[in-house]
């Protein structure tokens, strides 16, 4: 299968659709299990436009990626953590459950499948994409009548242009991401389409991305568009807890723990406006954005600059660090990195 490379630029790759080979499908009527799933060619779906989730977005994603590492496997990151997050969204969102071992053996298929699109060590990722959505009629605000577990695969480049260059953000004083209460601590599908005019408006005007403030206060940081926000003062590193309205990012989980194995002091708070503009290092962390050093952040008048726009040194410990094992160029003490066999 390898042998029938598909025509690509591998040092050409953005974080764009491609369409690869094959996907996986299933479905589950509400109150009953999920059929056993089946791989199948790529295609476009069939829909009932009174399908819940084109009509009341009731549905999640999920996003991880697949790595060729130097000697030859092919490795995954803590996908296990996915398929427990899409649980806790699949609750909060009314739909049933993907069961863990389904998630992964889902996962595991479909980069089988498409290995041919697995870009080679070191010149990109395959971009795994879970679905699972209410593909059931329904016309009142409720929950849908079935639901569809689908995953496929996508190569992938950076996804800031410019790999570890630091990138610059915009404080959002006008939007807000999520609310107490609401969607904003799990992957749902309607969180994404609101950010999207924000977001294009600051790309419009030089900046990578926004940084969302709190709903309530309007003074803690939350996020960074897809990504989680990390900021360095005086060797201690802060970033935003988890109180529901922030996803709760895989690839934070991990760079705390990380940073906190090699010695650093890690605080889950409040992270006020204020402090992120006044520390020495900040970077935002997701599985698309990996570790992307942040340059500058401008919130109204003033302008941070961290390290004169250069990688902090704590920043680039911890990329090293975190990208050895992505990469599977480094020891895995945690065992983070299951091979896909
Ligand atoms: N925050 C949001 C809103 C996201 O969409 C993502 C991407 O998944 C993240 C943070 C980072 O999460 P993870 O590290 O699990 O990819
Ligand atoms: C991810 O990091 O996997 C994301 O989901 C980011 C994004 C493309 C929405």
């Amino acid at each position: 299968m390898e042998d029938n490379q598909p025509a690509i630029d591998w040092d050409d790759l953005t974080f764009s659709f491609t369409e690869t080979d094959r996907m996986y499908i299933t479905t589950c009527k509400q109150g009953e299990e999920w059929s056993p799933g089946i791989m199948q060619d790529f295609q476009n779906l069939s829909l009932s436009p009174a399908a819940g989730v084109i009509n009341y977005g009731q549905g999640l994603f999920e996003g991880m990626k697949a790595r060729r590492a130097e000697d030859g496997r092919v490795i995954l990151f803590r996908p296990e953590l996915n398929a427990r997050r899409s649980a806790e969204g699949c609750r909060r969102l009314g739909m049933p459950e993907v069961p863990e071992e389904m998630f992964l053996d889902a996962v595991h298929q479909c980069v089988k499948e498409n290995i041919q699109w697995l870009p080679p060590t070191g010149r990109g990722e395959l971009y795994i994409r879970p679905l699972i959505f209410g593909s059931g009629a329904i016309l009142g605000v409720a929950p849908a009548p079935e639901y569809t577990f689908l995953v496929y695969t996508v190569p992938v480049g950076p996804y800031f242009k410019g790999g570890l260059n630091p990138i610059s953000l915009r404080v959002s004083d006008e939007y807000h991401r999520a609310a107490p209460g609401g969607s904003g601590g799990v992957k749902a599908i309607g969180n994404y389409a609101p950010g999207m005019m924000p977001s294009k408006k600051a790309k419009a005007d030089g900046y990578a991305e926004i940084i969302y403030l709190d709903a309530v206060n309007h003074q803690f940081v939350e996020e960074v568009g897809a990504a989680n926000f990390f900021c360095i003062k005086n060797q201690v590193i802060y970033t935003p807890e988890l109180t529901g309205t922030i996803l709760p990012g895989i690839t934070r989980l991990s760079v705390i723990e990380l940073a906190r194995s090699l010695g650093y002091e890690v605080h889950e708070t409040k992270v006020d406006i204020a402090l992120a503009m006044d520390s020495d290092e900040a970077f935002c962390a997701g599985t698309a954005a990996v570790i992307s050093p942040i340059g500058s952040i401008e919130h109204g008048e003033k302008i941070a600059t961290y390290c004169n726009g250069e990688v902090g040194a704590i920043t680039k410990e911890l990329y090293d660090a975190l990208t050895g094992i992505l990469e599977g160029r480094a020891d895995d003490p945690f065992g983070w990195t299951p091979s896909v066999d």
